[in-house]
């Protein structure tokens, strides 16, 4: 066999990746396994993209395949609700890209813009897309710590300046996977500004836009003045209408950053199904019927698991957006190992912070993918593996 690429040796393991494995070998021990890892709900999509799934796919036209342009509905129905949600107008044919997923999306960016030598900012922990993109372009990520001490985000002004020079990328999300983090609107106005002077491509990954709690309504980076310049945004079905697996998703920007997303697209797909465009025009219009009840539905699970947790002996936030909690462990308890025993001893499927980069390291990430009844239940087990290295350490 001919050697690896190094860019391939350059990527690490994708760490959701062996969950699945684990869960079915523990199952098939007898284990009553609580699965709190992927950001990827339990709950039902909206019945009006089931119901216009079955009917476009018995329609042949739209089993061919979609090639870059896509169901035109589709892009229709995402220039409509992007106009209604943050009022930015967005061209449907020139300025929207539908995506399979906005994973990919997020990937395949930096085909388009990184050369060898580059440096994309990317935060650590952060969802892995953005360094794993980077990787396979071959550029090389500066990896920025979020931490409590910033609130999570990313501070520009803290980057060595022969590091801002060689950048050509910045990703954010806010609400952020794994923290929950939200970014105030003045925060969002200073990256506009400081990656239009450094001539920065802003990343500006919105899978959470919906998933806002206690009233908190999370905005596009598009609602910022002189973002359009500057940045191209995600957004994704996945999260805001429980439809992870359909791989249904868009990215917006001015004409010449989706003219150079698309055509790197054009060499590694040729469409999402369009029929599951089809069903995704009848999910964004279900928004209003569907979202609100949704979000209710996670909000309170996340009121249930602040409790839980609290009570189970550990400290976290109350998360005012996204789906997860992002978990303190108390100093010298590693988080691969807390997670690996949890799993081991109790049957508890957690993130360890560690698999969003070395910065998640001292952290573990529940997602709210369980009733109540469960996260409860999960964090009684989850502070007896506390207790358990209390003893120890
Ligand atoms: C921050 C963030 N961005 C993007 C995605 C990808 O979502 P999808 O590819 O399903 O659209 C996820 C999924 O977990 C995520 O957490």
């Amino acid at each position: 066999m001919p050697p690896r690429s190094h860019r391939f040796d350059t990527l690490p393991d994708y760490p959701l990746a062996l969950i699945p494995i684990r869960k079915r070998e523990l199952i098939a021990r007898g284990v009553d396994v609580i699965d709190l890892g992927a950001g990827d709900a339990d709950l039902a999509p909206p019945v009006a993209a089931t119901e216009a799934l079955a009917t476009a796919s018995r329609i042949p036209a739209m089993n061919r395949y979609g090639f870059g342009m896509g169901n035109p509905a589709y892009r229709e129905a995402v220039s409509g609700w992007m106009q209604r949600r943050f009022g930015a107008h967005f061209d449907p044919m020139t300025e929207i890209v539908p995506l399979l997923g906005s994973k990919e999306g997020l990937s395949h960016l930096a085909l388009g813009y990184v050369n060898e030598g580059d440096v994309t900012i990317v935060p650590e922990p952060g969802y892995n897309a953005y360094k794993g993109g980077t990787l396979l372009g071959s550029g090389t990520p500066y990896l920025y710590a979020l931490r409590p001490h910033n609130n999570f985000l990313v501070d520009l002004d803290e980057i060595p300046s022969d590091v801002l020079s060689r950048a050509k990328m910045l990703y954010l999300n806010y609400p952020n996977n794994p923290t929950a983090a939200i970014a105030p609107r003045d925060y969002l106005e200073k990256v506009v500004r400081r990656c239009r002077e450094l001539d920065i491509l802003l990343v500006y990954d919105n899978a959470y836009s919906e998933m806002g709690f206690d009233g908190y309504v999370p905005p596009s980076i598009f609602e910022i003045d002189g973002a359009r310049d500057v940045a191209i945004e995600f957004h994704s079905l996945s999260k805001t209408y429980n439809m992870t697996g359909w791989r249904c998703a868009w990215a917006c920007a001015k004409p010449e950053i989706i003219t150079t997303l698309s055509k790197v697209k054009s060499y590694v797909d040729t469409g999402a199904f369009m029929a599951v465009q089809q069903a995704g025009v009848a999910a964004i219009e279900s928004w209003a019927e569907f979202v609100p009840a949704n979000v209710a539905v996670f909000q309170a699970r996340r009121d249930a698991a602040v409790v839980a947790f609290r009570d189970a002996g550990f400290t976290c936030d109350v998360p005012q957006a996204a789906m997860y909690l992002w978990i303190p462990l108390p100093a010298g308890i590693s988080s691969a190992d807390f997670s690996e025993r949890l799993l081991d001893e109790e049957g508890v499927i957690v993130m360890p912070g560690t698999g969003f980069g070395k910065g998640g390291e001292g952290f573990f990430r529940i997602s709210f993918i369980a009733s109540p009844e469960r996260l409860r239940e999960a964090a009684v087990r989850a502070g007896r593996v506390l207790a358990t290295f209390g003893a120890v350490v």
